[in-house]
């Protein structure tokens, strides 16, 4: 049989060898009786490395498609068909070709190790343990006796959460909403998720902040949806740029995140609030406004949501707890048309039927009481000092970093005044016992690093950029 490569596609050159000699083998290609060509020989017909067959050769060994005999050779496993009820499945293949994408190595590697003992974590987009409201959880679970029916929950979540949200929402963010326009989430993240999986389909084109969280989620990829690039500057993204894409390119939906935005912690001027909602109702693009901060500005300033400015029906509008009050319990909500709220709780009962009712009941009575304004005054002290204490810790840095300063939020975004590579400057950062993330995760430009100070307390901020300033001075050294 002749081996071929096909170096034109994307497809790793072992696993297009894997693949041919396993069909070579249900086709009868390749006789049980002869040898397989040795890795040596075969590396050398293809003109490639000899690691590659060698890599070829172990999966298919290890799936008990071949036999290496010692001294003689590689045969195709006399037992094949007996071993059929024995074999293993290709796991490797499988976790390469399923459509959802995995995340980039990088963002693996910093989830598995930034909470390793001794690493100071400026990276996870989370709060600190002390500025959970545990006290008050506590004070509710002894105050109430917990006798929810324990079934699946309604469609759309909680009831009595959703009453509450509608409340919520009313006080803080001058939103008139009714229950049925609510749709509970697994945080901010699944709304984002439900959107994309059921409003939109492969070959839509979205347009997105650059940077942004947004642009760290494979889903868009996964899914086959087009993104579109929004510089976003310390007024948030400029509406003429979106005219311009408009004009190129149709864009199906806008994903917007205008108030201490992630990563870069700007705050959406009101003018261009007032542009972008009037280009939405001109080309008919509906807004997904994405809110996990609003709550938490300094100044107390909760600004015009677009969502609020909206008469008509145009945005969509994302928020979640994870903020301000705990990432752990997974509440986010979605607020929009019925209809949409309709089609995207469907979706969610085809994946999860429903939220889980205690972090939904627990949420309620927490947002409901008067303890949850409290806890949020005192957050955003809290906040504002830890900002202040990583601004204090990067005067340091003055000639090596340029900033701005961000008035709410927990995400500080740093540009690097040499060209560095963010990627190596992890690795030696994370090598000093600390961690940040690279702005190339979140948008297109290199030469940026994002520094979350709501994860840690003025000495661990303080000691986290020390042990930065130690890496990007030795960086290229
Ligand atoms: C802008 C933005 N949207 C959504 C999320 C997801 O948050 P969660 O799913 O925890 O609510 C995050 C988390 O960092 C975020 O920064």
């Amino acid at each position: 049989m002749r081996f071929m490569l096909d170096r034109s596609i994307k497809k790793p050159m072992y696993r297009q060898l894997v693949e041919q000699i396993e069909n070579g083998i249900i086709s009868g290609d390749l006789s049980q009786d002869q040898p397989l060509p040795s890795e040596r020989e075969l590396a050398k017909k293809l003109q490639i490395n000899r690691s590659t067959v060698v890599t070829a050769y172990d999966e298919l060994e290890a799936i008990g498609l071949i036999v290496r005999k010692k001294g003689s050779g590689t045969y195709i496993n006399t037992d094949i068909w007996g071993l059929t009820h024995k074999r293993v499945p290709n796991w490797g293949r499988y976790v390469e070709d399923g459509s959802f994408l995995p995340n980039l190595p990088l963002v693996q590697k910093l989830r598995n190790e930034t909470d390793q003992k001794g690493m100071i974590n400026l990276s996870s987009g989370e709060l600190a343990a002390d500025l959970l409201p545990n006290v008050q959880f506590a004070r509710i679970f002894k105050e109430h006796v917990f006798d929810e029916h324990l079934g699946y929950d309604h469609p759309l979540g909680d009831e009595g959460l959703r009453e509450t949200i509608c409340k919520h929402v009313k006080t803080y963010k001058n939103m008139d909403v009714e229950p049925n326009s609510v749709l509970i989430t697994s945080g901010a993240q699944q709304a984002i998720h439900l959107i994309v999986q059921c409003l939109l389909k492969p070959g839509d084109t979205v347009a997105i902040e650059d940077p942004s969280y947004a642009f760290s989620l494979p889903i868009f990829q996964s899914f086959g949806v087009r993104t579109l690039l929004l510089p976003v500057d310390q007024y948030g993204v400029n509406p003429d740029d979106i005219e311009a894409l408009q004009r190129k390119y149709r864009i199906r939906m806008l994903f917007l995140n205008p108030d201490y935005q992630n990563p870069t912690g700007t705050k959406m001027s009101l003018e261009r609030r007032k542009r972008i909602l009037e280009l939405s109702s001109k080309y008919g693009i509906p807004i997904i406004e994405d809110d996990p901060y609003n709550l938490t500005s300094f100044a107390g300033c909760i600004g015009p949501t677009l969502k609020s400015m909206d008469g008509n029906e145009n945005v969509l509008y994302i928020s979640s707890l994870s903020k301000v009050v705990a990432s752990g319990l997974r509440i986010g909500w979605i607020i929009g048309p019925e209809k949409v709220i309709k089609r995207l709780s469907d979706g969610r009962q085809q994946i999860d039927f429903g939220h889980s009712v205690f972090p939904q009941w627990i949420a309620n009575r927490f947002l409901d009481s008067p303890q949850f304004e409290k806890h949020v005054s005192n957050l955003r002290i809290q906040l504002r000092e830890r900002r202040n204490a990583l601004i204090l810790a990067l005067d340091s840095l003055s000639n090596e970093v340029t900033y701005l300063v961000p008035q709410g939020g927990i995400h500080l975004w740093c540009k690097i005044t040499d060209e560095i590579d963010e990627f190596k400057l992890l690795e030696e950062s994370m090598k000093n016992g600390v961690s940040f993330v690279p702005g190339r995760i979140m948008g297109s430009k290199s030469g940026y690093a994002r520094f979350t100070y709501g994860k840690g307390n003025g000495a661990s901020i303080q000691e986290g950029i020390s042990r930065f300033a130690t890496a990007l001075r030795s960086y290229g050294v």
